[in-house]
């Protein structure tokens, strides 16, 4: 059943984050080849973008130490767009000698979690940042940059909203193509999104050049999500089955569900290219390979008549 509601988009660019953000987090280490299959599978399902994996220190992000070898398993299997995270020059070294198309760089709204997660200040992780974001735009790739804890913060509590718009301003004036609000542990509420969207507009920061990053804790990725498209946002991340979180927070858990995403979004007549049913067969085929049941809504009210088609 179809109905549309005024004032969406026709389309919504589903930006996929299972390989990355969605596996970081398992302490189980997913063997490379399994990786992979999942991504050639997302894409067989119609997800265009897919975030492969980050090119972090092993010890950092264990699960993600086999950047190189999975980028050399996909080879020329690319999705159309398949950004990797960097941090530092570092990174960017390794993912352009490993073919990367396209990086994202990850920057925080608050010191607690700056220094957690990047062992920097705010500060220092922007200027950490900067010659990744110029030589990445140098060698004519586009450059995401994430805002983590845009709403809320384990260490701090609510997080001033001019400060997460500063901050993503800064990523914007250093060259990132595209800025995504992360809503790391998942705290955010309509009303917040929609004044930081507006907060973001008068900063310099087209509503075209923003994409939203919701983590489901609360539950209230979706109504975020519907609130953001209302007010002009076209790209969502989701993970398929809604793997995730991260390592870091321990507080985040899964992303918002793929599935539940374009459930959403097919019943309001919204396009995606993505083939439900086989998005769904995905997320059941890696529920087994992790050894435990999807925790995405969509997925287990779906999974047994998908899996018969
Ligand atoms: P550091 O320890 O301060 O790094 O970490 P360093 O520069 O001092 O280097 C330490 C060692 O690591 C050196 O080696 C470097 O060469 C090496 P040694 O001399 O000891 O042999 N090194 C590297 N090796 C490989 N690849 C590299 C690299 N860089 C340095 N790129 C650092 C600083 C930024 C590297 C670290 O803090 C880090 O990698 N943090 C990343 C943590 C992470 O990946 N978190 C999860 C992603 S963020 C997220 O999930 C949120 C998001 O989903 C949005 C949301 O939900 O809000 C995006
Ligand atoms: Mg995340």
């Amino acid at each position: 059943m179809t109905t549309a509601l005024a004032g969406l988009p026709a389309r919504v660019e589903v930006y996929e984050v299972g390989p990355r953000d969605g596996l970081q987090n398992e302490a189980a280490i997913v063997p490379v080849e399994v990786k992979a299959e999942f991504v050639r599978r997302l894409v067989a399902s119609g997800l265009r973008t897919v975030e492969l994996t980050s090119f972090v220190p092993k010890k950092w992000i264990p699960q993600l130490g086999d950047a190189e070898e999975l980028m050399a398993l996909l080879g020329a299997d690319q999705p159309h767009r398949a950004p990797v995270l960097v941090p530092n020059e570092k990174g960017l070294e390794r993912a352009l000698a490993n073919g990367a198309k396209e990086v994202a760089v990850f920057a925080a709204a608050t010191e607690s979690f700056a220094k957690r997660n990047l062992n920097r200040t705010v500060a220092e992780s922007l200027e950490m940042f900067r010659p990744v974001v110029e030589g990445a735009r140098a060698a004519g790739l586009p450059v995401r940059g994430y805002v983590s804890m845009c709403f809320g913060d384990p260490w701090e509590g609510e997080v001033p909203l001019e400060k997460v718009a500063d901050v993503a301003g800064s990523l914007k004036d250093m060259g990132c193509t595209e800025v995504s609000l992360g809503d790391t542990i998942g705290v955010g509420t309509p009303g917040q999104v929609v004044a930081l969207l507006g907060l973001l507009g008068s900063r310099g920061l087209p509503v075209e050049e923003v994409a939203v990053h919701f983590h489901d804790t609360y539950g209230q990725a979706l109504a975020n999500t519907l609130v953001a498209l209302q007010h002009g946002v076209t790209t969502v991340d989701a993970a398929a089955g809604g793997l995730g979180g991260c390592p870091y927070a321990g507080s985040a858990t899964g992303n918002l569900s793929t599935e539940d995403l374009v459930f959403q979004l097919h019943g309001l007549g919204i396009e995606t290219g993505v083939d439900l049913p086989s998005l769904v067969r995905t997320s059941v085929w890696m529920a087994a390979q992790l050894g435990r049941p999807s925790s995405s809504r969509t997925v287990n009210a779906l999974a047994a008549t998908t899996l018969e088609i």
